[in-house]
């Protein structure tokens, strides 16, 4: 539970907000390569924290990211022609660059130097392992992206959908274990899965035991079920600042992920997934009781929230089918990623915290909440996150691992939870029964 004022300070995002100042101190992804395929190529829309922006890829291949409205009268610059180094706004022909210059003005008279007093909007961009990056922080440089192991690596894969609802409670599912048993594999029995596998333990026992702590990069949070040698199954996962959180992928040490909840604004959340795809790939589930459907997407549009949109959502109730719901999966939907949907956004579209009732198991949650909010707090009083001048911090992975009865968690797993680390040690094959999520 939250008080209003808190719960506004977490959700909303804005230009000038404690939690948008707070995000403007980082990177932060908002696309893929694709989507800016070739030099010249159209302007795409894109809606970022709160700002309208206009995204293009000049003639040398540069990338800018700019503010929506020409500094003129105010056109769209969506509607620009990209051509020669520059987006042209098609109303008087006022030309900007990737850095937001004005460099050409063919509307005033030709000795006028008024266009080397305008300026629009203009947000570096950078490129990596097919993802977009942004920069809309207040330092003169930039500092170096996180060292996020799934999109640094060979062999990923980016996945996006939008989410129609604030970006923290979207969140939130990420780092809430327990909802797996349920939402996901509420019908599924452990027998269904490969002796030994993750899912084999995680489904004997639905209320496990949670801690929680801090970290340099975020907080961190181990579930852990008894079992019957003297050791523990464990599950780790990781929250990282200031909107990733890496959910455990199968064994800890084996593979890296990572999932951005990216706020568009304050209502809309694009959802960025980076998986790294394990050696020999993850077995598919020959059977089982849970939704094993793709989410279908729209065709790309042009609108600011036209890009990744699912075609399941509120107005069809993310196409629920009570007969599948009856016989074979817990929440009646078609895919994972669609459950998660249908119930992070039926919260409305900022959830109202002051009325939640928090559980043992929602710990995480909690401790995620008042490291945010403190960092964006610190940084209203001058003092700046330290995360963005320690990319290496974000180098870990999450996963389940057997450990002793009684160890030290937090060292026993330091090892396995670091990133770019090689365990040949690891045995892929209890991966596999049921899918990752
Ligand atoms: S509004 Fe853009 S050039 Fe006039
Ligand atoms: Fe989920």
């Amino acid at each position: 539970m939250l008080n209003q004022q808190d719960n506004e300070l977490l959700s909303k995002v804005g230009p000038g907000t404690p939690m948008g100042n707070l995000m403007r101190q980082y990177w932060i992804p908002f696309g893929i390569s694709s989507e800016l395929a070739e030099p010249d190529c159209a302007p795409v829309r894109i809606m970022l924290l709160g700002e309208e922006l206009v995204a293009f890829r000049d003639t040398d291949g540069k990338l800018g990211l700019i503010d929506n409205y020409c500094p003129h009268r105010r056109a769209s610059l969506f509607f620009g022609r990209n051509e020669e180094c520059g987006l042209r706004c098609v109303y008087h022909g006022w030309k900007f660059d990737i850095n937001g210059d004005c460099i050409d003005m063919p509307s005033e008279p030709a000795e006028s130097n008024f266009k080397d007093k305008v300026k629009v909007t203009a947000y570096p961009v950078q490129e990596r392992g097919g993802l977009l990056w942004a920069y809309m922080g207040p330092r003169g440089t930039a500092p170096e992206l996180p060292h996020l192991e799934s999109n640094m690596v060979e062999n990923t894969s980016i996945q996006i959908y939008q989410r129609e609802c604030n970006w923290m409670q979207a969140l939130e599912g990420d780092i809430d274990t327990v909802h797996t048993l349920f939402l996901h594999l509420g019908l599924a029995q452990y027998e269904d899965a490969p002796e030994g596998s993750w899912a084999w333990w995680h489904l004997q026992n639905r209320a496990p035991h949670f801690v929680a702590v801090d970290t340099e990069f975020g907080t961190l949070y181990g579930a852990f079920r008894p079992t019957e040698k003297g050791m523990n199954y464990w599950r780790f996962a990781n929250f990282l600042m200031p909107f990733y959180a890496m959910t455990p992928p199968g064994v800890l040490g084996l593979g890296s992920k990572f999932r951005a909840w990216v706020p568009m604004d304050d209502t809309h959340t694009l959802a960025i997934s980076v998986n790294e795809t394990a050696p020999g790939g993850r077995k598919p589930p020959s059977e089982g009781n849970w939704a094993t459907g793709q989410t279908e997407l729209h065709p790309q549009g042009t609108g600011l929230f036209d890009r990744f949109r699912c075609v399941g959502d509120r107005e069809n109730d993310y196409l629920i089918d009570r007969e599948l719901q009856r016989t074979k999966s817990y929440a009646g939907l078609p895919s994972i990623f669609l459950e998660d949907q249908a119930v992070t956004t039926s919260m409305g579209d900022i959830v109202d915290r002051t009325k939640e009732r928090l559980g043992t198991s929602d710990q995480m949650i909690i401790r995620t909440r008042q490291r945010l909010i403190k960092a964006a707090r610190a940084l209203l009083e001058g003092e700046s996150p330290p995360e963005p001048d320690h990319p290496e911090w974000y180098g870990v992975r999450s996963g389940g691992a057997m450990l002793p009865v009684g160890v030290d968690w937090v060292e026993a797993s330091s090892e396995l939870r670091k990133g770019f680390i090689k365990h040949p040690e690891l045995d892929l094959a209890v991966i596999g029964g049921i899918p990752a999520v």
